[in-house]
């Protein structure tokens, strides 16, 4: 697995795949007061598979977006639908041990069939393909952890085997093979999901944001444009807000990347990832005439500063030299809430909320994992008893076995994070030498701005002060954002909120 970095790599368009072949959405805005029996905060797939699956059981609902739908984590993911995390198994084995290592994955595969089921009974047309799903030892080093999980998986009762016959182009010592999985148009699929939401008293709001949460007799969700009132309420942003930050320090940010480049020869006819370090997530996609190789990788905590450009021309040299894929088409990073103890989260937002719940923690394998806490919540609001509720229980304390790395949930104080330390004599100058397509810090006086300049040659200035917690953007090259290191927030270049923690956008500063 041989490969080399490139810094200033910017091949292809900064935007995911999905987000660029779905088409749009056109929900209205929330306008004034509107009364449900749920009210959903969020619509990825958590929220939004726990809003048709209410509807489906007869309940009203209110989906609220702050974007459009799909913009969010799960629009950047690879599409795959699974059971099998990589080693999942044998760490949850070693932490929670096995009756929680069974559960996580019978939920995890029901996650699977549900959304098999509901593409098939709502007709959701969203490129789903059923595959084998793989976790490859590249090298020898990697094989006893390979060999174990196919047996623990297996022992489990999921649909798991070892195999020394990998459908790879490049050697490899053998992999865990799940059968029976899937990959799907992660965008189109959540766009399906909303329009089967959206009507006969049910509702999605797009470019509505949630900004208060308050429970009494009904929960009062305050957002941009007026109020819903429901009887209960699932926070379904990734991020949570509303629960005191207790989520944030349970489950820092860490972010991926993904390249989609075009190739030529025969597609992948499965869904990969390796267990072997630097981790590789491969998998093909046909859109509109093209094959797709989507490579996926280079992960690493929100908080530690790297330079983007790199990791996506790590990922995309991996690509050509492996695969022979031609240049990048598209390029993307995520950020996903990584539970410390290796769980999701879903159950209530605060120990004492009655009608609040909450889902997080997706440990980047969203699409089943969300999918399955969602179905948990809906359970849980129906009244109807279900396995997986103790597991994901989200007022559980952290396990006293987590082995994962902490990470600093304290703000670096501004004009400490990741900025160029310019002096003022110096603004106007840098200013002016800002190249089309980049961005700086400058701190003037005590002010710390974010400037950025266009293809057209415009200044866009927002504070840099990050409106979570205070600490000073950074610019993302490669995908010309401003990103928080302290909890990952991210910023477009006008300052507005593309993932939180923060829910309020970067103030505008007036441009030089
Ligand atoms: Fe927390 Fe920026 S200070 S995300």
């Amino acid at each position: 697995m041989s490969e080399a970095s490139t810094a200033g790599f910017a091949e292809g368009v900064p935007l995911s795949l999905w987000l660029a072949t779905a088409g749009g959405t056109d929900f209205p805005k929330l306008h004034g007061t509107v009364e449900v029996d749920v009210a959903v905060i969020g619509g990825g797939i958590a929220g939004l598979t726990a809003a048709l699956a209410l509807k489906r059981s007869g309940r009203s609902v209110a989906v609220l977006e702050a974007g459009r739908i799909g913009t969010g984590v799960t629009g950047h993911t690879t599409g795959k639908v699974t059971s099998l995390h990589r080693l999942a198994y044998t760490e949850l084995d070693q932490t929670h041990g096995r009756s929680a290592a069974r559960i996580y994955g019978l939920a995890n595969q029901a996650a699977v069939e549900h959304v098999a089921g509901v593409v098939a009974a709502e007709g959701i047309s969203c490129g789903f393909l059923r595959v084998a799903n793989y976790t490859f030892a590249a090298a020898g080093d990697a094989l006893p952890a390979v060999r174990a999980e196919a047996g623990l998986a297996a022992g489990l009762g999921l649909p798991a085997a070892f195999t020394a016959e990998v459908p790879l182009p490049f050697p490899v010592a053998g992999a865990v093979r799940f059968d029976g999985q899937a990959q799907i148009h992660s965008v189109q699929y959540l766009q399906g999901l909303a329009a089967r939401v959206d009507g006969e008293g049910s509702f999605v709001f797009e470019g509505t944001r949630a900004n208060d949460l308050q429970e009494g007799t009904r929960v009062r969700i305050a957002a941009e444009g007026g109020t819903v009132l429901a009887a209960d309420a699932i926070v379904a942003t990734n991020v949570p807000f509303g629960d005191h930050g207790r989520f944030e320090a349970l489950c820092p940010p860490h972010r991926s990347y993904i390249v989609a480049a075009p190739l030529d020869t025969p597609a992948l006819d499965a869904t990969f990832i390796s267990a072997d370090e630097p981790m590789r997530s491969l998998l093909t996609v046909h859109l509109n005439g093209m094959t797709y190789l989507l490579t996926g990788g280079e992960g690493h905590p929100a908080a530690e500063p790297v330079d983007p450009a790199s990791r996506h021309a790590s990922l995309a040299a991996f690509a050509r030299s492996q695969f022979g894929a031609g240049p990048v088409a598209y390029r993307w990073s995520t950020q996903d809430a990584m539970p410390l103890d290796g769980l999701p989260y879903a159950g209530p937002l605060n120990p004492d909320s009655r009608h609040a719940f909450v889902i997080t923690g997706l440990r980047k394998w969203g699409l089943t994992n969300g999918t399955a806490a969602a179905l948990m919540l809906a359970d849980l609001l129906n009244g109807t008893p279900n396995d997986w509720a103790p597991l994901f229980d989200s007022s559980r304390a952290p396990s006293p076995t987590v082995t994962r790395p902490e990470v600093s949930t304290a703000p670096t104080p501004a004009g400490t994070g990741n900025i160029d330390g310019t002096r003022p004599d110096d603004a106007a100058r840098q200013i002016a030498d800002l190249a089309p397509n980049d961005g700086t810090v400058i701190e003037t006086a005590g002010a710390s701005t974010a400037y950025f300049r266009d293809e057209a040659g415009g200044i866009h200035a927002v504070s840099a002060i990050c409106t979570h917690l205070g600490c000073t953007v950074g610019f993302n090259r490669g995908e010309r954002t401003w990103d928080c290191p302290c909890h990952g927030s991210r910023f477009d270049v006008d300052g507005k909120v593309i993932q939180g923690p923060a829910t309020e956008d970067l103030p505008q500063r007036p441009a030089p």
